[in-house]
C-alpha cells in the first residue's frame, strides 16, 4: 500500500492559537515511521502552502480569504496525491481544512461517502454560526442540498458543493447548535450521537452508518476525525472541548473497521492543539491521534502479519 501525508498548520478557521502546530507535533511523535512499520511505502509531501484569496463583503466568516486560499491549494494536493495511487493522511490544522480534503477527493474519485467523527456537527452557514468560525461550517459548504443557504462566495467559486449530505454520516455528536439539528432533522442526516454509541456499540453505529451511506459497498470512503470527538480525558488539547466524548478504544474501532473495508482512500485527523494543557496533555493528544491514524491504515491489534518474503 501506498500513502500520502500533507499537513495543513492552518488555525484561521477558528480563533485559538496553536492549532498550527498540530502538524509538527504529530510528525514529532513519529507518524512516517509507525506508517512505515505497517509496511507502507509512506511519501511525506511537507506543509501546504498558499496564498490568501481578496475576500471581503461577506458577513460572520472569520478570515474567509485565508480559509479559501488554503483549502483550494489543499484540495489541488489531495487531487495530486489521489491521482498517484496513494491513500492520503491530512493533518491538521483546524476543520476547515476538510473543506479542501473533501473536495479534492470528491474531484478525484466522484462516488464519496463521508464518515465526519466529531463532538460537533460543523453544518453552520454565516447565517446560523454564533462564532464566525469557518471551522463550524465545513459540511454545510461542502454539500450540494445546502448550496441554497449561502450567499455567493467570492474566493470560493473554485469549490462547487457536489456531494450530497445522503453520503455523509456522523458518529460523536453531543454539541449540536439548534440551527444545526433542524438542518439534521429536516434533511434527515445520518447522525449517531454518543447517546447510539451507548445504546447500540460502536461496533454497530459503524454497521448502521456504513450501510445508511454505502449500501453497495462502492464507494470511496473519507473520515474526517476532529480529535474532540475523543473524550477530552483521553484528548485534552484542543480548542473546543466537550465531556463525555469518545473513547480512544472506540475510536481505534471504528478505524479498524473502516481499514478493512479496503475503501479508506482518505482520513483527516484535525483540531490537536499542542499548546493547550501541559506536556503531559500534548502527550496524551498526540498519542491518541497517531493511534487513530495507525488503526486507519492498517495496524490491527490483534498483531500484524509476517512480512512477505520472511519465512521460518
Ligand atoms: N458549533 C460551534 C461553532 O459553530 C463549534 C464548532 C466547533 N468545530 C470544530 N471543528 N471544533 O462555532
Ligand atoms: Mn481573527
Ligand atoms: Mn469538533
Ligand atoms: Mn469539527
Amino acid at each position: 500500500g501506498k500513502v500520502g501525508i500533507i499537513g495543513v498548520p492552518f488555525e484561521k478557521g477558528q480563533h485559538k492559537q496553536g492549532v498550527a502546530h498540530g502538524p509538527k507535533a504529530i510528525r514529532a511523535a513519529g507518524l512516517v515511521r509507525e506508517l512505515e512499520l505497517l509496511g507502507l511505502d509512506v511519501k511525506d509531501y511537507g506543509d501546504i502552502s498558499y496564498k490568501a484569496k481578496n475576500v471581503d463583503g461577506i458577513n460572520n466568516m472569520s478570515h474567509l480569504g485565508d480559509v479559501a486560499g488554503c483549502t483550494n491549494c489543499l484540495s489541488e494536493q489531495i487531487q495530486q496525491i489521489l491521482k498517484e495511487d496513494r491513500r492520503v493522511l491530512t493533518i491538521g490544522g483546524d476543520h476547515s481544512v476538510g473543506i479542501g480534503t473533501i473536495d479534492g477527493h470528491v474531484k478525484e474519485k466522484k462516488n464519496v461517502g463521508v464518515l465526519w467523527i466529531d463532538a460537533h456537527a460543523d453544518l453552520n452557514t454565516n447565517k446560523t454560526s454564533e462564532s464566525g468560525n469557518v471551522h463550524g461550517m465545513p459540511v454545510a459548504l461542502l454539500t450540494s442540498e445546502l448550496a441554497d443557504y449561502w450567499p455567493h462566495l467570492p474566493g470560493m467559486d473554485w469549490q462547487q458543493p457536489m456531494l450530497s449530505i445522503r453520503n455523509v454520516a456522523y458518529i460523536g455528536l453531543r454539541s449540536v447548535d439548534c440551527y444545526e439539528r433542524l438542518v439534521i432533522e429536516k434533511f434527515g442526516i445520518t447522525a449517531f450521537g454518543m447517546e447510539d454509541v451507548e445504546r447500540y456499540g460502536i461496533h454497530d453505529v459503524v454497521y448502521m452508518a456504513l450501510n445508511k451511506i454505502d449500501p453497495n459497498e462502492s464507494k470511496s470512503l473519507h473520515v474526517s476525525f476532529d480529535i474532540d470527538s475523543l473524550d477530552p480525558l483521553e484528548a485534552p488539547c484542543t480548542g473546543t472541548p466537550v465531556r463525555g466524548g469518545l473513547s480512544i478504544r472506540e475510536a481505534v474501532h471504528l478505524m479498524e473497521m473502516l481499514y478493512r473495508t479496503k475503501r479508506l482512500n482518505a482520513v483527516d485527523l484535525v483540531e490537536v492543539n499542542p499548546h493547550i494543557g501541559n506536556q503531559r496533555d500534548t502527550q496524551l493528544t498526540v498519542e491518541a491521534a497517531i493511534h487513530i491514524i495507525q488503526a486507519g491504515f492498517g495496524y490491527t491489534r490483534r498483531g500484524l502479519k509476517v512480512p512477505e518474503g520472511v519465512t521460518d
